[in-house]
Parts: C-alpha cells; structure tokens; sequence
C-alpha cells in the first residue's frame, strides 16, 4: 500500500512547472576550438607530484602542405637479419619474399606510412605509390605498378628500386583492358615467378557534377575505370592465384564514399562506385575463401592527393 503513494509522491515532488519553449541552436565552427591555451601535465616519479603546463599554440588552417611544397618520403626496409629474430606472430605482418601488384599509384602523394622524412621537393605521388613503399618496407622481393601515366610511372618504379632495392616493374596498362591487363598479370608471374598481393587504387573521381546533368558516357566511364578495372585486375590475379594454389591477399582502396555522402559534394558516380566496390570485395572474399585468398576493402577519408586538387572542390574547402 505504501509504495504507490510513495511513487505518486515523489512524481509529485519532481513535477515542474511548464515553461516556453526555447530551441537553442549549436553556435557551429568549422576552426579549431582551443579552450585553454595551457595544457596542464601531472607526473610521478619516485612518488613526487609533478605539475606543469604545455603552452599549446593554436595552428594556422588550411592544408597541411600548401600543393607545390610535398614532402617526399623514403622508403626505408627492414634489414634482412631482422625476420629470423621476429616471434612468430610478428612475422605474420611482414610479406618476406612476396610479389605485390600495385595499381593506380603513381600521381600524387598521401598515405605516409612508416617512412623516413625527405626535403626533396618534387611532383607528388598517390596513395598506391606510398602503399607501394609500404610492402617494400616490409619485405617483399618485387613490385609490379599498374597505371596509365607512363612518365611518372616509369619514375615512380625507378624511385621505389633505388630507394628499397627490390625489383620494380612499370606497366603503363589501362585496368579497363581485359586483355592487357591479363597479359600484364601473366608477364609478372613469368618475371617473378607468382603474385601475392594485389592492392586496387586506380581510380578516377569527376568530383562536383551534378546528377541532372552527368553526362552518361562520362557516368559509365567512371564506373567503368572504378568497378569493372578494380574487378579485371582482380580476377586475372586470382586467376594465378588459384592456379599455383599459393593463396595471397587482395586489398581494394574504396572510399568513406562507399558508406556515406558527403554533401554537397556531387559525385553520384563515384559514391556508387566505391559502394560497389565494397560489395564486389566482399563477393570475392566470400567466394574465394576456399582459395585461402583475403579480399579485403579500405576506406580512407579524404587525402590531399591530385584527386582532390581539382578546381570544383576549390569552393568546398572554404567551407
Ligand atoms: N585522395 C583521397 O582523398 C581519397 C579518399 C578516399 C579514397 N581514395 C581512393 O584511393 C585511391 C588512390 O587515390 P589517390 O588520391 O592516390 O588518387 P590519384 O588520382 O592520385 O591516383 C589515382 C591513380 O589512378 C590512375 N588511373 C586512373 N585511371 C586509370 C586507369 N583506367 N587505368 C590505370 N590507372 C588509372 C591515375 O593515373 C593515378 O595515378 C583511389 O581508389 C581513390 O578513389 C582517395
């Protein structure tokens, strides 16, 4: 019997009376918030408090690196000696001695990935490129580069060797290309003798068209270059793959395109594209399993790369 009085009490004691509503809105900023410009640090050693202060200044906004200014990276491999002392579970993330393929890698600059610092000041390159750097670091013994840009590209295979000393191979080829493509992958296998990584970057973005009016040849085009070329060179990979019954991994770069739009950015066509890529990725990597080959997909968020310095995402970046 208590008990609901009780309740009914205290529903009562915490009623309040009503009042107008007030809709506040969020006052938005695209800037840094910098709330204390003294960033306080407590330490302990031989059990004696410490307290300091970091100034913390606020950066200016704006790229990272002003185009024209890219900064190189080196790529850096692990010396030799090393994988014999590495634990087993270690060992699992190097590629010692593996074949990797690389597309769509040669135009500009991005991820930067465990390599040394450089001054050199010349034409960026894509994220394949540094992708490329990547594998090299950490053991493979051949590189094959897949693009349509043969001057870059060739000095893009000329600057992996020198800085890695692991045999790189240039194919200006165009991932459309069937047949190319298949023959491209069939050459790899006869210089190195298998391929066990394939990594799909070749892509292009027609960034800010408007739906309404996307010419549908340039529509198919992207589409044609983002999902059809991520899947010829994949199948003519796996194709060696299944054959010498080596597995390997398969890695797709998509795009946070593939899940999400960002607005107002118009590029239907590239949206979808990365979103089947996804989906492709997921297809192969559930119908290859049995293969022992991975497929996997990476969305990265948007990189200062060539793809986006183009002038219709010039208003965008004010935003
Ligand atoms: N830069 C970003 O912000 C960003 C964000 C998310 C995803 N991505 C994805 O990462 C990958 C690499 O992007 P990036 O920024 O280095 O781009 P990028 O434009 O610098 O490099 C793309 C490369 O693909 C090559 N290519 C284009 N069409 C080709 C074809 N038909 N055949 C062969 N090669 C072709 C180009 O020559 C170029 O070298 C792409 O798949 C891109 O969609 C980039």
């Amino acid at each position: 019997m208590a008990r609901p009085a009780l309740g009914l009490a205290s529903r009562r004691a915490f009623r309040r009376t009503p009042t107008p509503t007030t809709i506040v809105r969020a006052n938005l900023s695209t800037g840094i918030r910098q709330l204390n410009p003294l960033v306080s640090v407590v330490s302990y050693s031989d059990g004696e408090r410490m307290q300091e202060g970091i100034e913390a200044k606020p950066e200016g906004t704006g790229p990272v690196m002003p185009p024209g200014n890219d900064l190189q990276k080196t790529a850096n491999p692990l010396n030799a000696s090393v994988y014999s002392q590495l634990s087993p579970t270690l060992f699992k993330f190097t590629l010692q001695d593996k074949v990797a393929v690389v597309t769509g890698q040669v135009n500009t600059f991005g991820l930067r990935l465990m390599i040394e610092l450089t001054t050199k000041n010349r034409a960026g390159r894509g994220l394949g490129f540094n992708m490329a750097q990547s594998v090299a670091e950490v053991g493979v013994r051949g590189i094959a580069i897949l693009d349509v840009q043969q001057e870059i590209g060739d000095q893009a295979a000329r600057d992996l060797s020198e800085q890695t000393g692991v045999d790189v191979r240039f194919y200006r080829v165009d991932v459309r290309d069937g047949v190319s493509i298949g023959h491209t992958i069939q050459d790899v296998v006869d210089h190195f003798g298998e391929v066990n990584v394939l990594i799909n970057a070749a892509s292009i973005a027609d960034s800010n068209i408007k739906a309404e009016t996307y010419d549908l040849d340039k529509f198919r085009r992207l589409i044609d270059i983002n999902v059809t070329g991520t899947f010829i060179t994949t199948q003519a990979c796996a194709q060696q793959m299944i054959k010498a019954r080596t597995g390997g991994s398969i890695i797709n770069i998509a795009s946070m395109s593939g899940s999400v739009v960002n607005f107002p950015q118009e590029q239907c066509s590239y949206n979808a594209s990365k979103a089947a890529v996804i989906q492709l990725t997921k297809s192969l990597a559930a119908e290859w399993a049995r293969h022992g080959i991975r497929v996997n997909s990476i969305s990265p968020g948007y990189m200062d790369t060539a793809l986006n310095r183009v002038p219709g995402l010039e208003a965008q970046k004010k935003i």
